[in-house]
């Protein structure tokens, strides 16, 4: 674990927070409403007006989605926060509400698959222009943003892990008025709060570690009071792409653990990385941890490694007994996924095949189960499929 035992135990205790209500609850009520009634024409006038902010209608606000947004604001030091349907709703809806046909977004490469569809498949037919640039430009190139309306990061990015300086790279977007966004998804406010970093706003794909059950699929973006107001104000309420009450109250659940469940994936991640380090079979491990670029604070469990041409990869997926063959990840379970079956996917080209990523790299999300068992459990498997 990093040395960062302040921040962590404050996270910690704001993540187990008690929402109080009325009763004394320690969980918040699923309030499962889709308007809320106004006591008078007055009340009513007051809320229409802007004098009051009384819920009105489920789409834009509700008390068990405004109980996690309240919480999510906090743990990454933002001033606001909104809950979407999915990570992707989070992604498309707050790009949106920046962005006009002629505007220019540069992206990270190797960014999620389906953000990099988002920009090819929508953004651009709508007018926007979209440049792709490598970690190392986006850190040394101080004019890579000259003329650019949002700058689009992933720290570390997806596939590759290539974890980026983030407080040079919010500097050069200072410099050139560039709004910058973040998908903190696999860090989490316990690794990483971007915002402390001078990024304008976060985002997360909540079905991952912020869920960490697997039951849910959510998004979440955080912002300062200005940003989120424009999206609450225009995409929010316009793509309707709003969270659910019930999924909120599965994130509120999933937060109290989130800092336990880091650093137990923490863990096993370190012991992974060590072991992998001595395996002739690995080639390179892509798994960034604390300290790597200025505030990282610890190594997730998605990571993902090369073999060497030894390896019979679908022979080793196949060998796997606790690993399950999958997409997704930052839930209990230990995932494998190949970047060979990504390679392999039909239709217009995808993020992988578009960036290049090695045939030989698969990526592992490490869940919570017992470490040594998952280690035996990935060294049998190999031992099978080597030639
Ligand atoms: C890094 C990252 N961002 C965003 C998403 C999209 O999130 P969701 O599936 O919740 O829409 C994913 C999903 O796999 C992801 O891995």
């Amino acid at each position: 674990m990093s040395k960062q035992p302040q921040k962590d135990r404050a996270l910690a205790t704001l993540l187990s927070s008690v929402l109080a209500d009325d009763n004394g609850s320690i969980t918040p009520p699923i309030v499962q409403s889709s308007l809320f009634a106004f006591q008078d024409y007055q009340a009513f006038e007051d809320r229409m007006a802007g004098r009051s902010d009384q819920p009105i209608y489920t789409r834009v606000q509700n008390p068990t989605v405004a109980a996690f947004e309240t919480i999510m604001a906090s743990a990454e030091n933002g001033a606001a926060a909104i809950g979407f349907a999915s990570g992707i709703a989070a992604i498309s809806s707050t790009l949106l509400a920046f962005l006009q046909p002629g505007d220019r977004v540069a992206c990270v490469e190797h960014v999620y698959p389906d953000t990099y569809r988002f920009m090819e498949r929508m953004l651009r037919p709508f007018g926007v222009q979209v440049s792709y640039h490598s970690v190392s430009q986006f850190e040394t190139d101080p004019e890579l943003l000259c003329d650019v309306k949002v700058a689009y990061l992933e720290s570390p990015n997806s596939v590759m892990f290539q974890p980026m300086n983030l407080m040079q790279v919010s500097e050069h977007a200072r410099k050139h008025g560039v709004v910058t966004m973040i998908d903190n998804s696999w860090a989490s406010p316990v690794f990483q709060t971007p915002i402390d970093l001078g990024i304008d706003i976060v985002l997360h794909s909540a079905s991952k570690y912020i869920s960490g059950h697997s039951d849910t699929v959510a998004g979440v973006v955080i912002s300062s009071q200005d940003h989120i107001s424009r999206i609450r104000d225009l995409t929010l309420p316009l793509l309707g792409a709003k969270l659910a009450p019930f999924e909120a109250f599965l994130l509120t659940r999933g937060l109290r653990t989130l800092s336990a469940r880091m650093k137990q994936h923490q863990a096993t991640a370190n012991l992974f990385v060590d072991r992998l380090a001595s395996l002739p079979e690995v080639r390179k491990i892509n798994s960034p941890g604390a300290n790597d670029v200025p505030g990282l604070r610890g190594r997730a469990g998605l990571m993902s490694l090369e073999f060497d041409d030894s390896v019979d990869i679908p022979k080793f997926s196949d060998a796997l007994q606790h690993f399950r063959l999958g997409v997704s990840w930052g839930g209990f379970e230990s995932l494998i996924l190949p970047a060979r079956v990504g390679l392999a996917q039909a239709g217009e080209k995808n993020s992988m095949q578009h960036f290049g990523v090695p045939p030989n790299l698969v990526r592992l999300n490490l869940g919570l189960e017992d470490a040594e068992d998952l280690w035996a459990d990935f060294t049998n498997a190999l031992r099978t499929s080597v030639a």
